[in-house]
Formats: C-alpha cells, sequence, structure tokens
C-alpha cells in the first residue's frame, strides 16, 4: 500500500461509465486530516481521483456499500467489513493540460484510487475564465470560488428550482449581484410577482402596476389584433369567419392606419400598418362608434338609410368618460324615430364597456402617457424606461396583480423586449451587441403548461426557443418546474438545483443531467438551505455549490398571522364597507 495520505483503495470492477473501489483496511481513520482540514471518506457526491502515469481520472462517489455491488461471484473473498464504493468517472486530467470533461482512458483493476483534496479542486475548477461570474463556493471547500461561464448562463437560459424556502430567491440575488458587478453593461429585467426584490437592489428601477410615483404602463395597443379581439371582446379565432369579428378587425385597421403619421416615434408606411402592429389609437373612442350604431334611432326604418346624417341624435356624449350619447326615444309601430337595424355588435360592445370599466386594466387602458396617438409619449420612451436607461437592472414589481392581468402582462412586456431585440439585432445599443437577461420570477404560476396563461406562456416560449440568436436570454425560477411548460424546460441550458423534496420535480432536473450523475441529482432532497446542484453548460462540471447569504435580502410579505391572531379583534358590518367597496370597484 501507498503511504501517501490520500490513499483511498483500489479498483476492483470496471465498466463503461463506473468504477467499483474496495476501500482499504489499512486506512487508519474514516475521516483522516490532510494539510489542517479534515476529510470524511466516502461521502456520497465528494471526488476522488484515479492517478495512472501521467493523467489523472476523476471521479464522483455515487454509492457506497459493505458489499462488493457483485455478490455472488465475489462472496467467497470479501469478509463484509470492507467498504466499498461505486465510483462515477467525470473526466480528466493529462500532465499539466487543464481538466476535460469526459474519459478516454478507463482504468484496470488494482489501480489506485485517491481521495481528493483541496489542491485537487482547484485543478478541476481552474482559476477564473474571461467572461464567468462567481456563483459561489464549492460545497466541500470553503475557499474554492466556482465559476459558471455567463454566455452560456444567459443565452443558453437557465433555470433555478428548489422547494419553498430552499433559497432560490437568495440564489437569484446572488446571480443577478454578480452579474451587475462585474459587467457595467449588463441589463436585465425581473418579473417579480410579490415584490420581494426591491429591498435587496436598492439601486434598481422599480416599476409598479397602478404605483404613483415609478407606474408600469402597458399600453393595450401593444396588443396583435387576435390578442385585441380575446381581450376586448373575447372573441377567438373560432370567430373568425361571423360578420362582426370581420367588422372589428377593419374598425382597428382603419383607427391604426389613420394614425400612422401621428406617431412620436416616427411616421409609419401607412401601406404596412395591419390590426396587428403596435400603432395608438383611442379604444375609449372604439367603444362609443360600436354604441353609438347599436342605440341611435333614425328618421329612416331601412337598414341602408340609417346613416349617420339620418340618426336623431340628442346628446353626444363623452367617450373619455365613458358618457354614452343620448338619441330620441324610438317610437313603436312604423313612425319615427326608428330602433337601430345594426345590432349585430350587441356582445362586442358589452364586454368592451365592462372591460373599460375594470379598474384593474388601468395599467392597459389608461397608461398616462402613452394612451393614444395625442399623448406625449411612444413606444421609444417605453422601451428606454424599461431597458434603456442607465439602470442595468429594471424590477417589475407585480405584487397584487390578479391571475389573468399578470399573463397578459407578461406575455405583452415579453413579447414587446423580444421584438425590439429581434428588430434592433443589428444595432451597436441593442440586440446581438448588448444582450439582456429577462428573469421569470415564480414561474409556475404564469408559465404553467395549462392555457390559462396563454399569453405569458406563449411569449416565453418564444424567447426560451429563439431569443439566444436576437441577444435575449432567459431564467426561470420556480419551486414546482413539473408544472412549468415543457417547450421552456427543453430549452434550459443550465440548471441550479436548490433542496427539491417532490420526486416529479426531481425528475426535470434528472432528466437533463448527464446519466453517469443521476445520483448526484438524488442528493438534491438532503441539500441544505442555500446549498445547489449546478448541472448544464455554464458549468465545467456538475458540482454541489453552497451559495452566499446576500446582504440586503429580499422580502416575502407574509401575512402576519401572529401578531394578527394575538389579540382579540371587536368588529361591526361598519368595519367591512372599505373591503366591500373594494371588491366592487377591484381597486384598494
Ligand atoms: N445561501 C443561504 N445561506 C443561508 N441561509 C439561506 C441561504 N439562502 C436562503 N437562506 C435562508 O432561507 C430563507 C429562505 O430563502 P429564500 O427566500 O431565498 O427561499 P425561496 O426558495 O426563494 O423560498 P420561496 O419558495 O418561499 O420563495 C431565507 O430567509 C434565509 O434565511
Ligand atoms: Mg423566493
Amino acid at each position: 500500500m501507498t503511504d501517501e495520505a490520500t490513499y483511498l483503495g483500489k479498483v476492483i470492477r470496471v465498466d463503461s461509465g463506473s468504477v467499483e473501489v474496495e476501500v482499504s483496511d489499512e486506512i487508519p481513520s474514516a475521516a483522516p486530516i490532510i494539510n489542517g482540514r479534515l476529510y470524511k471518506i466516502g461521502q456520497i457526491g465528494t471526488f476522488v481521483k484515479l492517478p495512472i502515469g501521467n493523467f489523472t481520472l476523476f471521479g464522483i462517489v455515487s454509492s457506497v456499500s459493505n458489499a462488493p455491488s457483485k455478490v455472488e461471484e465475489t462472496q467467497a473473498r470479501y469478509n463484509f467489513g470492507s467498504r466499498f464504493l461505486t465510483i462515477q468517472l467525470v473526466g480528466e486530467k493529462i500532465g499539466d493540460d487543464p481538466f476535460e470533461k469526459g474519459v478516454g482512458t478507463y482504468p484496470t483493476i488494482n489501480d489506485e484510487v485517491h481521495l481528493v483534496i483541496e489542491s485537487d479542486l482547484r485543478q478541476i475548477y481552474g482559476d477564473r475564465d474571461a467572461g464567468s461570474i462567481e456563483i459561489g463556493k464549492h460545497s466541500s471547500s470553503e475557499d474554492l470560488s466556482v465559476y459558471v461561464d455567463l454566455h452560456k448562463l444567459v443565452l443558453r437560459h437557465c433555470a433555478i428550482l428548489g422547494s419553498t424556502g430552499s433559497g432560490k430567491s437568495n440564489t437569484t440575488v446572488s446571480v443577478l449581484k454578480a452579474i451587475l458587478n462585474d459587467y457595467a453593461g449588463s441589463r436585465v429585467v425581473l418579473v417579480d410577482p410579490h415584490g420581494e426584490y426591491s429591498s435587496a437592489f436598492p439601486d434598481a428601477n422599480v416599476l409598479k402596476i397602478n404605483d404613483k410615483k415609478n407606474p408600469l404602463y402597458i399600453p393595450f395597443w401593444l396588443m396583435t389584433f387576435e390578442e385585441l379581439a380575446y381581450f376586448l371582446v373575447g372573441a377567438t379565432l373560432k370567430d373568425e369567419q361571423t360578420p362582426q369579428y370581420r367588422k372589428f378587425r377593419e374598425m382597428i385597421v382603419e383607427r391604426k392606419q389613420k394614425n400612422h403619421d401621428k406617431l412620436k416615434g416616427g411616421t409609419v408606411d401607412v401601406n404596412l400598418v395591419t390590426g396587428d402592429s403596435p400603432i395608438p389609437f383611442n379604444v375609449r373612442e372604439l367603444w362609443h362608434h360600436l354604441y353609438w350604431w347599436l342605440n341611435a334611432s333614425f328618421k329612416e326604418a331601412s337598414s341602408e338609410k340609417q346613416t349617420e346624417a339620418n340618426a336623431c341624435v340628442e346628446g353626444k356624449g363623452d367617450f373619455e368618460k365613458l358618457v354614452p350619447p343620448t338619441f330620441k326615444a324610438y317610437a313603436m309601430g312604423s313612425i319615427a324615430p326608428f330602433k337601430s337595424k345594426h345590432q349585430d355588435m350587441y356582445a362586442y360592445e358589452k364586454k368592451l364597456i365592462s372591460r373599460l370599466r375594470d379598474s384593474r386594466y388601468d395599467f392597459l387602458f389608461n397608461p398616462g402617457e402613452y394612451k393614444d396617438e395625442k399623448s406625449k409619449l411612444d413606444l421609444h420612451d417605453l422601451l428606454n424606461s424599461w431597458i434603456g436607461g442607465e439602470k442595468q437592472l429594471t424590477i417589475l414589481d407585480l405584487n397584487g396583480v390578479p391571475p389573468e392581468v399578470l399573463d397578459i402582462t407578461v406575455g405583452l412586456i415579453t413579447r414587446f423586449i423580444y421584438d425590439s431585440m429581434f428588430w434592433g439585432r443589428n444595432e451597436s445599443y441593442t440586440g446581438k451587441n448588448r444582450p439582456i437577461l429577462l428573469a421569470y420570477e415564480e414561474a409556475h404560476s404564469y408559465l404553467s403548461k395549462s392555457e390559462t396563461n396563454r399569453y405569458s406562456k406563449y411569449a416565453v416560449e418564444q424567447v426560451f426557443k429563439e431569443g439566444r440568436k436576437f441577444g435575449v436570454g432567459a431564467m426561470v425560477i420556480s419551486q414546482r418546474p413539473s408544472e412549468i411548460s415543457e417547450t421552456i424546460l427543453a430549452q434550459v441550458g443550465t440548471y441550479v438545483a436548490l433542496r427539491l423534496t417532490n420526486a416529479g420535480d426531481q425528475g426535470i432536473v434528472k432528466s437533463s443531467a448527464p446519466d453517469n450523475l443521476i445520483s448526484l441529482i438524488d442528493l438534491l432532497p438532503s441539500l441544505r438551505t442555500g446549498e445547489a446542484i449546478i448541472v448544464g453548460e455554464a458549468i465545467k462540471i456538475p458540482s454541489r455549490v453552497r451559495i452566499k447569504l446576500n446582504n440586503p435580502r429580499p422580502t416575502s410579505d407574509d401575512p402576519k398571522l401572529i401578531a394578527g391572531w394575538s389579540k382579540k379583534h371587536v368588529l361591526k358590518a361598519d368595519n367591512y364597507k372599505k373591503v366591500v367597496t373594494a371588491i366592487r370597484e377591484q381597486k384598494i
């Protein structure tokens, strides 16, 4: 036996990916101290090395047993006091060359196996490469930094996954801070449904729906025609052949075309304007128009002769204030005024007015200076406020936004940023020349497999499928990865997996890990808070990493159960008036 302190044992079996090792009986301790550090023998997930002449193979311990795996054949030889380790080979190092993933040479029976100590780990992880960020420290060594390749992390997309309380938000802060601090021109948009990140990033550009100081506006006219039809009047492609649907399309195209030369961002060719073009128009005027034709009374009875000139108008109304026009009451029978024959848009008008009156949608239909063609600001200002300004990080605080609204919001924001990167792909300050990272916290709640979040899902799926080419990278953060759209997960290049207890969720990470490292994934339920297994394209070798606890931290606004339940409350019905009004107005 070698008397090196790192000696563990020798190889007793080799197959294509794994090696079995019999731990030597002569090792004095199960936890030797080498260079002042304590190493534990046979810890699952730790590295071992097999020096073979000029090169060294590295492997990860995947199982430990007191009997060899092929017991029947070998029973006679072993007294079962021995320990046996199964090692998955992960990479090799030839001479002074850097560590490489994968193995070209296999060990043979009786080759020596050694513990990997800190200096070996340094050889595996190497020095910091240009274009990387530090993600944390190696779990088995407090001062060994683990770096990830930033280009691959961002543009091949990544996911931060873990059960609730496992440390996802803290990890997100760590990753984003490393990016923002190390790369002065980086830009990140973080979708924050619980409004927990602004405390961790005091310098960020925080935009919030319905906020007085820093409002997040998303003008409704960013929607395509199909989205407008669905969102404004509840019509889907199934209705495409109906006269109402066609008429509605004509009304919208006409309004968008009319404004082609009034745009603050620059005139566009009227012939290129379609129902899908993001061009402002006045949606209240559209409602007024629908209302007018449905409710007007006319001097003439026949539908062809019921024209504007023949209408019996009493009051014009005020579309900005949603005050309808008034008309002379129509008479019964065959005397004027006659009831309007234009009744086909009845259902559309009713749906549209209820949307416009719903104050939850003010950020869409009342978007400050982006309201319509007369407004001061246009899309270039909007883009600048989201991704253009000096601040590298924009937090979109969507706290308190109902799920239906969350869907359209995330969908429109994602698509508009994506479009700006696609069409600006060759500009020096955006597109391919200055990529962007879009981070989605609580992704399972609006990027689920179901159709309940069609807007956001389709937009984000497009980013995951095509974004890389135009400089758009994405990160999803979730506690329920098994609920997330498969199209999205299939495109995730790097997983940062924290403690995950649900088997279905673990399966998501497992399916992306190389076969010989499944044992590492099996550690997921037992990881400590803030500890992660990182696998995928951005990391040299799948690793167990400790993420630093950040300060200031993200805050999660938990209800105050103990405080609220500790004192007695004596309430009267009147106390609830405010709540009831808020339910009715959908407004706090
Ligand atoms: N790296 C870490 N080291 C030590 N403690 C940590 C670490 N990360 C998180 N914690 C602790 O765990 C708590 C939960 O962390 P965090 O909010 O990041 O979890 P989460 O996975 O985002 O949870 P949720 O699913 O509720 O959003 C933190 O308040 C902190 O106390
Ligand atoms: Mg969290």
